[in-house]
């Protein structure tokens, strides 16, 4: 009999700028006939709020072991503690949604900036980070991750009247999902190792910006600007030798000027299709609209 934690499907447990919710169909018809068949190794360098990552592995029970990774420390230890603490994770949600709820809008601002700086103390214990790191996110505006240059979460307060801060039915789905996963914390360069014939990449690095004022401030210190996408085309090439199959994401720079031609030139030797999406494309929440995006394989269907 399947149980009740069984029978609900994992999804996202943090918004995350980006997410690949809308694509997925996309990546589904990208992905070689024969993928279901074979028994494969799948890894997302980039992993963010993992969107593919849960669709990919519930959609796909042939893939036996999957990587992940992420240069967000918090991030990565918010997955480590889903992966082997969830009960404990769940406690500790429970106990900060319980004292957020029943606040007046004025208390629960003063609530979250104290939250945010216990979080940016980083004097906290591996639980209270990831219970810290979902209560920012599901309490902050839009559901932002940014970091100032010293590295510090500064997104400010948002206004939801009833969040969920802890969704214990996902987060134990979550949990189970995760069993299969190896979780790595790093620069994408370090999941070059598991490449080989039977191994798949889903590749979603930081876009590049389509607009000097669009450009979204980073997830990470440091940014990812021309020189780290070339780099990383350089580690597409790397892989692709190795027999690895992989599918990559980005902006496409056609939407703002249609001479433009930096991934077209620097990803010459790989498929690119173009694919639509609706994304914010201006800081203010009006610009919101369907835009092309890029979808950039090795991957030949026959
Ligand atoms: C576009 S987001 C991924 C979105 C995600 N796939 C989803 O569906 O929600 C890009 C991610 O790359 C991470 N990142 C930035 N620079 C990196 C680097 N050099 N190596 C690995 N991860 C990096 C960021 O922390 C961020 O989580």
């Amino acid at each position: 009999m399947i149980s009740r934690e069984e029978s609900i499907s994992a999804k996202p447990f943090v918004k995350w700028v980006g997410g690949k919710t809308q694509l997925l169909n996309e990546i589904k018809n990208t992905l070689p006939n024969h993928f279901g068949q074979k028994q494969i190794t799948y890894i997302e360098p980039f992993v963010g709020g993992g969107a593919v990552l849960f669709w990919i592995l519930q959609q796909y029970p042939n893939i036996e072991r999957a990587v992940i990774n992420d240069i967000n420390q918090e991030l990565i230890c918010t997955y480590n503690e889903i992966k082997n603490n969830v009960e404990s994770l769940i406690a500790e949600l429970f106990k900060i949604q319980s004292a957020y709820i029943g606040l007046t809008e004025e208390s629960r601002k003063d609530f979250y900036l104290s939250k945010r700086s216990l979080f940016n103390s980083k004097h906290i214990s591996p639980i209270e980070t990831a219970a810290l790191f979902i209560f920012l996110n599901k309490t902050c505006f839009n559901g932002l991750y940014r970091v100032n240059s010293k590295g510090e979460f500064n997104v400010p307060h948002g206004k939801y009247k009833n969040p969920r801060i802890c969704d214990e039915d996902n987060l134990i789905a979550v949990s189970r999902i995760l069993q299969r996963v190896d979780i790595i914390c790093g620069d994408f360069a370090k999941t070059k190792c598991f490449a080989g014939p039977y191994s798949l990449y889903y590749i979603d690095p930081p876009y590049k910006p389509l607009t000097a004022t669009s450009s979204f401030t980073s997830y990470a210190k440091g940014g990812f600007d021309d020189n780290e996408q070339i780099r990383l085309r350089d580690f597409c090439n790397d892989i692709s030798k190795k027999g690895a199959l992989f599918i990559a994401s980005n902006s496409d720079p056609k939407n703002i000027d249609p001479k433009e031609t930096f991934f077209d030139t620097i990803y010459n030797k790989f498929m690119i299709k173009r694919v639509s999406a609706s994304r914010m494309i201006n800081s203010d929440a009006s610009g919101r609209g369907s835009i092309s995006e890029l979808m950039i394989s090795n991957v030949i269907s026959i």
